[in-house]
């Protein structure tokens, strides 16, 4: 494999720390070399420092001159739906003229049309529009995106969206981390226990014994899982080997919190109701909460997470898309932070930190990606702005103008 030297950064943006996720002050803390530049060999990060220093070890290595711009890491996109069929533009209208998500749902749009679309779509069609969505992801700066699946609901769909995820990671460069997400919705053609049996006891020991995802999901909501029902699943789920993560006190405040921290949960997301006690229970079990600004924006509500108390309380916390068809319909990274900056009053760099460091921790894979340190997978986005809070200043535009995977340049911009 082929080596790089990316030289001249006016900010190469480490994220040098503790190798665990960062909490507090940490958050603002980015390790921030100016002038700076980096080493890439065989796909991994061989050295980072200042440029004039790395230039001396260049060698036989292709130079990248990054002059007026910043080197980051690629955002780790801990929370996705990436597989489904269709659009729920419909939906998009409905909402626009005042109905709520629920009142939509009811009305026969929702999880279940987009059920519908994904469940009559073949493997390949599915892969097809999953590779245009993977390729979003990539041009906006995007290295790493958990994926679950979710809009099959019965045994062979969700097993199709979970293998449809496999091939993609042979056929795109974007790294992907499956998590099967069963308990999205209990289908129509079934009683909520009746669903729960057969999650349990049929597309669990399937998913697990295909190797088909490292974590499970559930949707813990009035009209989707209750807590009694979500806590079944998760702990089914343990057994079979799984990490655990959950949809939580998205649009009620229904104990789900606390729940993933009575499960020892990798992470709750959502979370834009819960309170005080949620928040206690998070810290005492470390669980890092995953925080999805675009489907508060996207379904036109102001309640964003209390996320100054989160991060005062000391929480690992996470940002990411929840790039899905209905509440969140965006694979932009520098979006959801600007939204962070704006709505959720984090600074550039908390968000920044949530975004690739601890989301990687939050995926079990902060000892490989999210920063920017020797030993590192070279994973990591040049932007065109010499200062990385315009990331999250500049919004609805694509800084990204260049992208690598394993050293691998994956995407360019056009026409800068
Ligand atoms: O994270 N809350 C549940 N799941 C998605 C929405 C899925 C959909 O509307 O299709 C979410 O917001
Ligand atoms: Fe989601």
């Amino acid at each position: 494999m082929s080596s790089l030297a990316v030289l001249h950064a006016s900010q190469v943006v480490t994220l040098t720390g503790p190798k665990r996720p960062r909490i507090g002050a940490e958050m603002s803390e980015l390790a921030i070399i100016r002038e700076g530049g980096m080493l890439v060999r065989d796909g991994k990060i061989e050295s980072v420092g200042p440029s004039d220093e790395m230039e001396k070890n260049v060698g036989d290595a292709e130079i990248v001159d990054a002059r007026g711009r910043s080197v980051m890491p690629g955002f780790v996109d801990a929370h996705t739906h990436l597989v489904f069929a269709g659009n729920r533009l419909d939906d998009f209208e409905r909402r626009a003229r005042g109905e709520t998500y629920e009142q939509i749902a009811k009305a026969g749009g929702g999880i279940w049309s987009t059920v519908e679309k994904t469940r009559a779509a073949s493997e390949r069609d599915l892969l097809a529009q999953v590779k245009k969505h993977a390729n979003w992801f990539l041009r906006c700066g995007t290295t790493t995106a958990e994926a679950k699946s979710g809009y099959g609901l019965t045994v062979n769909d969700e097993l199709k969206i979970l293998r449809v995820l496999r091939q993609l990671k042979e056929e795109v460069p974007l790294e992907i981390v499956p998590t099967f997400l069963g308990a999205h919705a209990v289908p129509r053609e079934l009683s909520p226990d009746e669903y729960l049996d057969i999650v349990v006891g049929e597309m669990l020991p399937r998913v697990t014994a295909e190797k088909l995802a490292e974590f499970c999901d559930v949707f813990c909501e009035r009209g989707y899982f209750e807590v009694d029902r979500s806590r079944k699943i998760l702990s089914a789920a343990e057994k079979h080997g799984l990490s655990l993560r959950g949809h939580v006190d998205q649009l009620t405040n229904s104990g789900g919190a606390k729940l993933m921290a009575e499960m020892g949960a990798t992470t709750a997301d959502h979370l834009e109701q819960t309170d005080e006690q949620g928040i206690v229970a998070l810290k005492k079990a470390n669980v890092q909460p995953v925080l999805l600004p675009g489907s508060v924006y996207a379904l036109g509500s102001s309640r964003y997470p209390r996320t100054r108390e989160m991060i005062e309380a000391g929480l690992a916390i996470v940002l990411a898309t929840d790039f899905n068809p209905g509440s969140s319909p965006t694979p932009s990274m520098p979006m959801v932070l600007s939204l962070a900056c704006t709505q959720m009053k984090m600074s550039p760099a908390e968000a920044i930190t949530a975004s690739t460091v601890n989301a990687a921790y939050s995926l079990n894979r902060g000892d490989s990606i999210g920063s920017l340190e020797p030993g590192k997978v070279a994973n990591f986005a040049i932007f065109d702005c010499e200062d990385y809070r315009e990331l999250a200043y500049w919004f609805g535009m694509s800084q990204a103008y260049s992208v690598y995977v394993k050293g691998e340049c994956v995407s360019r911009s056009s026409g800068l």
